[in-house]
């Protein structure tokens, strides 16, 4: 659509572009929407001259980056910052963007010139934070401002080096009739802010909340325009954050960051599975621990599992960090091929630590702790299991078990119940690695109930 010499019209409440009028949008059904308008490339705010290189001559040499002592934070950029970049920072309201920022902020302004805007929050909600986070004598500077075009001015005024957004839905640009928050909006100043970051070589942080509504105006309509895109996760009701690299054009999207909320802001956790098992109960029925993969990093886990009489109709079926179709899929195999009805049973799942497991491989570690509940008989307290199941009631070999017992066996356990397959090649690595670790594999479910219980 976007030819050359032919108009171009956009949406003004949803972006959405068209080389000719229309009287409907075809994307969000609006009425008269249409409007023309110039495309973004012809609002540069200066021509500069392109160039080509021969592939020879690039050279690679390591883009210098701005590193900090937070080591979470930099491991997952790949490194640092990279000057002149835009970084998206994406995460539910609450969760503790803003604190991650503002100490990331004040780490730089010693030696940079940063500049925080704030569209959300008073200069003395930011210094009333910065008092929490012990760096309210930084030079930060603050500004509460929601226009681009005067952002724009302050970050040249001021000769800014560093420049932050917080966040992304508040500000909009006289250019657009939209209001702030609008995909339109947001996308088209995501886009100023780009150029201006790559023009200027100012690096950007751009705060955006996941909404409500998941990809609406949210961080997903921006993650195809910036350079990095960061989320910060975790359950509110307790302390540990992930920072997960969604996207990265500068290095990895396998890492993740692991804090904790403290009262004086996010701290680094170099040993999360040390962390997330401080408080398992030992030998108590249905706690399982299981070695999970986040990123390329494992941690270990506590699963929790409670089957208790029901006198519902219909027995409820919970689950808190785990999928609720896989548990119901799982209880359907275990009464399937072990007869262990839990047809009148009640069924709570819950993964300690407010942590949330997407991978298959964690479907072992749930079928143990359900058993163990039903049948009110404890695992082993140093057994670490992971495995993937299937209808069937196979236990299937799932991705990363070399760094899962790497881990397990750091942490002083010492057995792992794992695939059948993956048995075979631990019993070698074990071999490389010394330890007293027993393997012990598993076909499935039924080889389960007879190894385990
Ligand atoms: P905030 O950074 O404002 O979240 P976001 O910008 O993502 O909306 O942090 C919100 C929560 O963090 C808030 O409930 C208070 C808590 N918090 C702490 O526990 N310790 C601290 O040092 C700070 C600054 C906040
Ligand atoms: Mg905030």
């Amino acid at each position: 659509m976007k030819g050359k010499n032919r108009p171009l019209f956009r949406c003004s409440s949803c972006g959405y572009e068209s080389g000719k009028w229309l009287g409907k949008c075809p994307s969000c059904g609006g009425w008269n929407t249409f409007e023309e308008a110039k495309s973004f490339s012809k609002l540069s705010l200066s021509k500069k001259t392109s160039e080509a290189i021969p592939l020879s001559q690039i050279s690679l040499d390591k883009e210098k980056r701005l590193v900090t002592p937070l080591l979470e934070w930099d491991r997952v950029l790949g490194g640092g910052l990279v000057p002149g970049s835009l970084v998206l920072l994406a995460g539910d309201p609450g969760i503790g963007k803003s604190t991650l920022l503002l100490q990331v902020l004040a780490i730089f302004s010693s030696a940079k010139r940063v500049l925080y805007v704030t569209g959300e929050e008073s200069p003395r909600q930011i210094k009333l934070r910065a008092e929490r986070l012990v760096v309210a004598d930084s030079e930060i500077l603050i500004a509460s401002e929601t226009s681009l075009e005067a952002i724009l001015e302050l970050a040249e005024t001021y000769g800014v080096d560093i420049l932050a957004i917080d966040s992304i839905q508040t500000i909009s640009s006289a250019f657009l009739d939209a209001t702030a928050g609008t995909v339109a909006q947001i996308r088209y100043c995501t886009d100023r802010l780009l150029q201006v970051s790559k023009l200027k070589n100012i690096t950007t942080v751009v705060v955006g909340h996941v909404t409500k509504e998941g990809a609406i105006a949210g961080p997903k309509a921006l993650e195809h325009l910036v350079d990095v895109v960061l989320y910060l996760e975790g359950d509110k009701t307790h302390s540990f954050r992930l920072l997960r690299t969604v996207k990265n054009r500068y290095g990895s999207t396998n890492e993740i960051g692991v804090f904790e909320m403290q009262e004086n802001g996010l701290r680094e956790v170099d040993n999360p599975s040390q962390v997330l098992l401080a408080e398992r109960p030992i030998d108590v029925p249905g706690s399982v621990v299981m070695a999970t993969v986040e990123g390329s990093r494992p941690i270990l886990v506590e699963v929790q599992a409670l089957t208790t009489y029901s006198t519902l109709n219909l027995p409820r079926r919970t689950a808190i960090g785990f999928d609720t179709g896989r548990a119901s899929l799982l209880l359907a195999v275990i009464e399937k091929r072990l007869g262990l009805s839990f047809a009148q049973e009640d069924v709570f799942i819950n993964v300690a630590g407010g942590i949330r497991l997407r991978e298959p491989a964690a479907d072992m570690a749930v079928c143990l702790a359900l058993i163990s509940s039903y049948l009110g008989k404890p695992v082993p307290p140093n057994l670490v299991a992971w495995g993937e199941v299937g209808l069937t009631g196979e236990i299937r070999n799932v991705s990363h078990s070399s760094i899962r017992f790497r881990e397990a066996s750091r942490l002083g356990f010492n057995m792992v119940l794992v695939p059948n397959a993956t048995a075979e090649a631990l019993i070698r690595e074990k071999e490389r690695i010394g330890g007293n670790v027993a393997i012990i594999g598993v076909r499935s479910v039924k080889d389960v109930m007879d190894k385990i219980f």
